[in-house]
């Protein structure tokens, strides 16, 4: 059977976080106008999105809030904090067309409270937004949801019926998943993970899609690998090289300076199977190749930059589709249409 391209595509992470998924989804909002995105995973989190000369960094609303005609939802196993929610909306200024589960979890103070006086928390280097505390609770069925709170009544769905009505319905769904596979609880380096399961899986769990309604599986990498917090980052450059290379970054929600290493093809092969990857998007090339900075075509990137990224592409086995080449949303080389045609089995 023929039919559209990706019309229920989920993002995830293939490193530590980080690796431009808020750019990613961005994109694709934009592009592909997707009738619903979701956001998943909580507020430790931050997605980057930069359109026009304007930057969001957002812990809570879907980063495809740029299209205008798109339902955003925050599904049932995400976990928002109260404030930062409704500022987002208001910034974003999506508070029409934003809808929260009636059994998403609701981080309080009390949850902040407890990660910053916990001393294993500190020595994992958590963010300490009361995230892994306000799962723990959950597990407990002590936490409490979204639908005992008055203010997010005009908010509240069955997002998991809605995302599947889209889905069924033949609409475009655009999942969008948070961190990255080598955080995972499960995958991750454990203890030095966070309080969920990052894959492709486990983020469709969050919202209550089953596996088969997924068309796409798209793993983000950044041309290097970047971390923050403690654990193991396999061949860790020391902060001069860091700064040599171009690749000093701070992370979006505690402003750390995030470490970093060069692209590991290792980890990204592991990544690409746990997740059953059809697509990978590579972002920030223009950080190894400057001449590739703001680059839209795949004839106009430098001939070294499409050797690269053919030989990433040869190693992984999956068809690289999109490339970064800058912050802005738009500052992509898209693929999709000559990997896959207009239409795909
Ligand atoms: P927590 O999930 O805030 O407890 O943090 C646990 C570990 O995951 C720490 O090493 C954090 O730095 C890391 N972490 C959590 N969320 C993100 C993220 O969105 N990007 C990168 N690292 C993250
Ligand atoms: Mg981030």
């Amino acid at each position: 059977m023929l039919r559209d391209i990706t019309p229920v595509t989920v993002v995830v992470g293939g490193f530590f976080g980080d690796e431009g998924k808020g750019k990613v989804a961005a994109y694709l909002g934009l592009k592909d106008m997707p009738s619903a995105a979701v956001r998943t995973g909580s507020i430790n989190a931050g997605h980057t999105v930069s359109f026009n000369g304007v930057v969001w960094k957002l812990r809570s609303v879907p980063s495809a809030f740029l299209c205008r005609s798109c339902r955003l939802y925050i599904p049932a196993g995400a976990l928002i904090n109260l404030d930062i929610f409704l500022d987002e909306v208001e910034k974003t200024k999506c508070g029409d067309r934003i809808f929260v589960d009636f059994n998403t979890g609701v981080i309080t103070d009390e949850h902040v409270f407890r990660e910053t006086t916990d001393e294993l928390m500190k020595l994992i280097g958590s963010t300490k937004q009361g995230v892994g505390a306000a799962v723990s609770d959950r597990v407990m069925r002590k936490l409490k949801l979204a639908k005992e709170y008055e203010v997010l009544k005009n908010y509240l769905r069955d997002v998991a019926l809605e995302v599947n009505e889209y889905a069924d319905r033949g609409g475009k769904v655009l999942v969008e998943g948070t961190q990255g596979l080598y955080l995972s609880l499960y995958f991750g380096t454990y203890p030095y993970v966070t309080s969920r399961d990052t894959s492709a899986s486990g983020v469709l769990s969050e919202v209550g899609l089953g596996p088969k309604k997924v068309d796409d599986v798209l793993v983000v990498f950044k041309s290097y690998v970047t971390r923050v917090g403690e654990g193991p980052l396999p061949n860790e450059l020391n902060p001069d090289e860091v700064v040599r290379l171009g690749f000093s970054e701070r992370a979006s929600v505690t402003g750390r300076v995030r470490r970093a290493a060069p692209f590991n093809m290792e980890l990204a092969r592991k990544a690409l199977i746990i997740n059953s990857a059809t697509q990978v998007a590579l972002t920030k090339v223009d950080v190894l190749f400057r001449d590739a900075r703001n680059v839209r075509e795949w004839g106009k990137l430098p001939v070294e930059v499409r050797n690269w990224v053919s030989e990433v592409e040869n190693v992984l086995k999956v068809p690289i589709t999109l490339i970064g080449t800058g912050e802005d949303v738009m500052a992509m080389v898209d693929l999709r249409q000559d990997v896959f045609g207009s239409l795909r089995r």
